[in-house]
């Protein structure tokens, strides 16, 4: 491969260098020395781990591609060229902003979004008169805002957001009379608003949520013109009230105030002709609600936990965009008003929740039928007594909605001969594609509920970067806190009936990047801002990348240039590179034909060999958001193949690469294990320089995360003593039946996961090595001596001190297991070992002190047992130690001693959870069918990729 590059280079080398002189050597085509320099100083202050910047030091920036470095095309009075764009959007970045970014004094955007940049911002930014788009969000930076800022007259956006910003809002923000956009929320940006800043004429939105902003709310806000978004929540404007001029607001969409401290009556906000949405929750705010009929756009009404008195006004019906009237934890009284959701439009009925919980509400007027997707919650009300509203009165369930997928299409296509994926509405059928993958999220929506307006937003997305709707297919969205909407957007290309059409070309790909990266897309008031979060370049797209000064060289140039006196040549270069170009594809598709026979001959029965491509995309790209473990052998990522399968997906890092050989070997040994309590493995990759395993995924995480209180219900006796009898199933059949047998040798909470249903499976033979078989006499040797592996705390003391490994140096490390199940402890803490913790408790006959609490009620009989058993397996001395087989039998007697065995089997208990129990099993109690399910890891990251979305609540 390297060496076809060398050729192909040398080959046409006289040529392309011709072009290079002729370019670079035309009057002045390089970037101003200054701008050399400060870019140089930029990159010095930035830490830079991925090499992301490794270019930054050969030839001009302008003109050999340094990355995230974008040029004017063509130079200025000064006759040179300059900085135009620095993009260095989710590099993984850190170290600090240099002051010197001053002195790119023509930039108009800087973009160093979802870094983890820190220190402060430079005040030297000030200086770049010319910046139009100032994007800082997403990273650590520090220290105040620099009042400079402020004296910016082109600054359309300033996006600071998710950083930790302190001190207060600067007053000389009030002349930046261009700016569009504030976006500061989540920081700790303090003071009182500055009244100054209602001047500003441009200011569309506002959202300084999130931070720790006092003092009163300015009255004066209400004459900025042009505000859409006014969004303060969580800040402490404590015991001031809403001013009475912000029912004067003309064109404001959105006004979210939630739990800021205030108190006084709610304003008549039914005279701003566009309100969508008010969200005033988790305040004092008291008095009764305005009788006044709200505008007929509102999607979201959220009054909740307030003082509010006096009845449900019967103005909140014929609201047809109505999603949610939330009232709940107020002191309403009087009579439910039905004729909010009675008279619902039944040809497109929405969703509507209508939330009256906690009031004094004693009947409701009207009709007690609920049309379709109507929720209405009356609990906790006096109402609630009369029995023939169970409807309304019933505990509410959490409601889940699934995004419509793609499953169609990827049923009738046939999988396995789609390297990418089939585009889910293309009008060709099965056309397989390579979809642009985009991180997006709508940062203040205008509702609360997305399907209704799933449609609009495809819309109004494609036409904004002027492509196909059926170009677009939202692979899944998830509500976060603010509430903020993000989602997992790809763009596939148009079929244009060529074999090429299958990817973006790459001016395309160019393009709609900028668009996004230059806010380009229009505004739109009910979706209101956007952040992209991330636009990943992956497999056919990499190549794409410069990112860079390609715009440098303006196309009238190129065309001169071409034309020009050296065309001739550039045009027999052109021709020999198509040439040879064509030679080494030949050669290459013959090196991978041969490559792939290879490969098939050692195929490996029931588990699939993956390409790089397919786990790539299964992972965007492994996208740290998909990671949800790290291992000795490397990371783990939870990824969703093309047919729809969660996996997760072990990628071997440099250093745990093993020769092909070895792996497949290995690969093979693991794909012959089969039980219930192992995790199995689905398949593999192996190409240069990757090695992956794909297991399936287990979607309540690991042992250890429910045992350190990460998941919100603790687990009861009776799920503990069947996580550990699954899991000495599954090491015993490692033990016994595998052939040739495995000791695992890294048993640990973190190793034991959990399915959908509980069940205990182990996880991660990495460290597994062969166990000795019996040679031709017929004897067992009967340890593999090797070098200490494991994990610190669960280690077999005997194994470290000897280096013999047995059988029973698994039996110590779950014996570990065991004492965590029961105390939930950690093996060492604070320099304290557990198994000497529990011994010396037991000794002092203070055993039931140590118990994890978070239990609940247990028969203590079967604790003591499984005490004793955990304590004999961690004997120090091996011969004292139960065998594997002893531990499962111990745990079955354990298991049958516990009360109402004759109703819980062990497969109706997990096949029926909680179904099979009376209310009154204390024991069984903690089996709870509602439980969320847990994922280990980025919540957000992950569960995004399940397209699950979980409803929530705005609070
Ligand atoms: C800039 O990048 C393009 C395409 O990636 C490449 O063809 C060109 O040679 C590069 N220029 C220099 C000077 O490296
Ligand atoms: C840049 O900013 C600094 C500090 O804000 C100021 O002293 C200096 O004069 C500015 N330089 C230019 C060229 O505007
Ligand atoms: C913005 O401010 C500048 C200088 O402060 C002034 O010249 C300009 O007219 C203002 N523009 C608007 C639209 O107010
Ligand atoms: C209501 O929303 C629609 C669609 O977003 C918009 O076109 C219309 O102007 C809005 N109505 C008012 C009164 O603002």
């Amino acid at each position: 491969m390297f060496r076809s590059r060398v050729w192909l280079f040398g080959g046409t080398f006289g040529a392309w260098l011709c072009w290079f002189c002729l370019l670079s050597g035309a009057d002045g085509q390089i970037l101003h020395p200054d701008e050399v320099s400060a870019l140089r100083a930029i990159k010095q202050s930035l830490v830079d781990p991925n090499r992301n910047l490794s270019n930054w030091n050969r030839g001009d920036p302008c003109m050999s591609n340094w990355t995230g470095v974008l040029c004017f095309n063509t130079p200025a009075a000064d006759g040179y060229l300059h900085v135009r764009e620095l993009q260095l959007l989710h590099m993984n970045l850190s170290g600090t902003l240099s002051p010197e970014l001053g002195r790119l004094s023509y930039m108009q955007i800087l973009d160093v979004m979802w870094n983890q940049i820190s220190g402060s911002i430079p005040k030297e930014i000030g200086n770049i008169t010319s910046l139009e788009l100032l994007l800082l969000n997403g990273n650590q930076l520090t220290g105040s805002l620099p009042e400079e800022l402020g004296y910016l007259p082109n600054l359309d956006r300033i996006q600071i957001d998710q950083n930790q910003i302190s001190g207060s809002l600067p007053r000389s923000f009030a002349y930046l009379n261009k700016t569009k956009h504030f976006h500061m929320n989540n920081n700790s940006i303090s003071g009182q608003i500055p009244p100054e800043l209602s001047v500003l004429p441009s200011l569309v939105h506002m959202l300084l949520d999130n931070n720790n902003l006092s003092g009163y709310l300015p009255p004066e806000l209400a004459n900025l013109p042009s505000l859409l978004i006014l969004q303060l929540d969580n800040n402490h404007f404590d015991g001031t009230t809403i001013p009475p001029s912000y029912s004067n607001m003309s064109h404001l969409l959105k006004l979210s105030l939630r739990n800021c401290g205030l108190q006084g009556p709610i304003p008549d906000l039914s005279r701003i002709p566009g309100l969508a949405y008010i969200d005033l929750s988790l305040n004092q705010l008291n008095g009764s609600i305005p009788p006044e009929k709200l505008p007929v756009n509102m999607t979201t009404i959220d009054l909740s936990y307030n003082n509010l008195v006096g009845t449900i006004p019967t103005s909140f019906s014929g609201l047809p965009l109505l999603q949610k009237l939330l009232l709940a934890n107020n002191s309403l009284n009087g009579s439910v008003p039905s004729i909010i959701w009675q008279n619902r439009s039944s040809s497109k009925p929405e969703i509507l929740v209508v939330d009256l919980q906690n009031n004094n509400l004693t009947n409701i007027s009207g009709s007690t039928n609920l049309p379709p997707n109507v929720t209405v919650r009356l609990q906790g009300n006096p109402i609630c007594s009369n029995t023939n509203l169970v409807q309304f009165c019933s505990t509410p369930t959490q409601s889940i909605s699934r995004i419509q997928g793609s499953a169609n299409s990827s049923e009738v296509c046939p999988v396995q001969s789609c390297p990418y994926e089939y585009a889910p509405s293309s009008p060709v059928p099965c056309f397989c594609a390579a979809p642009l993958l985009v991180g997006y999220r709508l940062k203040s929506p205008g509702f609360t509920e997305f399907l209704p307006y799933k449609y609009q937003f495809e819309v109004y997305l494609t036409d904004g970067l002027d492509l196909e709707i059926f170009q677009l297919y939202i692979d899944s969205f998830i509500w976060e806190e603010g509430p903020r909407l993000k989602m997992y957007l790809k763009f596939f290309p148009v079929y244009i009936g060529n074999t090429t059409s299958y990817v973006f070309n790459k001016t395309e790909v160019l393009r709609i990047r900028s668009m996004f990266t230059g806010w380009h897309i229009p505004d739109s008031d009910i979706f209101g801002p956007y952040e992209l979060l991330n636009f990943t370049l992956w497999g056919p797209y990499l190549d794409v990348i410069p990112l860079s000064s390609k715009s440098g060289i303006s196309k009238g140039a190129l065309a001169g240039i071409v034309l020009g006196a050296v065309a001739g040549a550039v045009i027999l270069s052109a021709v020999i590179s198509l040439i040879i170009l064509r030679l080494l594809l030949r050669k290459q598709q013959a090196v991978s034909k041969r490559r792939q026979l290879s490969k098939s001959t050692v195929k490996i029965d029931g588990v699939k060999d993956f390409t790089y491509g397919e786990l790539a995309l299964a992972t965007n790209n492994f996208d740290a958001s998909a990671q949800v473990g790290q291992g000795g052998y490397g990371k783990v990522y939870k990824g969703t193949l093309a047919d729809g399968t969660v996996v997760a997906i072990k990628r071997a890092q440099e250093g745990s690469l093993q020769g092909e050989k070895e792996f497949l070997t290995e690969i093979e040994l693991l794909s012959r294990l089969h039980h219930r309590n192992l995790v199995s493995l689905l398949g593999y990759c192996d190409e240069e320089s990757e090695q992956m395993l794909v297991y399936e995924f287990m979607p309540n995480g690991t042992l250890r995360d429910h045992l350190s209180g990460k998941s919100k219900d603790p687990m009861g006796f009776a799920m503990r003593t069947r996580i550990a009898l699954g899991s000495a199933k599954g090491i015993l059949y490692l033990h016994t039946e595998a052939d040739p047998p495995i000791f695992h040798r890294d048993i640990k909470a973190s190793n034991i996961l959990l399915d959908s249903r509980m069940n205990a499976k182990v996880a991660d033979f990495g460290l597994s090595r062969l166990a000795p078989v019996p040679d031709l006499e017929g004897t067992t040797p009967g340890h593999v001596s090797t070098v200490v592996k494991g994990t610190p705390g669960y280690l077999d003391p005997e194994y470290f001190l000897t280096h013999k490994l047995t059988d029973k140096s698994d039996v110590y490390s779950l014996g570990v297991v065991f004492l965590e199940l029961l105390t939930g402890m950690h093996p060492i803490s604070h320099g304290k070992n557990i198994v000497r913790e529990v011994n010396t408790a037991y000794r002092s006959g203070t055993i039931f002190s140590v118990i994890d609490d978070r239990m609940g009620a247990y028969p203590a009989e079967c604790v003591e047992r499984f005490i004793n058993l955990a304590l004999n397996c961690c004997q120090e001395e091996t011969e004292a130690r139960p065998s594997m087989a002893e531990v499962v039998r111990e745990l079955e007697t354990i298991w049958g001693m516990m009360p109402e065995l004759d109703s819980k089997t062990t497969e109706s208990f997990s096949t029926h959870p909680g179904k099979v129990m009376s209310p009154s099993s204390s024991v069984l109690s903690d089996v709870n069918p509602r439980s969320a399910p847990y994922v280990s890891g980025d919540i957000s990251g992950s569960d995004l990729v399940s397209g699950v979305v979980p409803t929530i609540t705005p609070r």
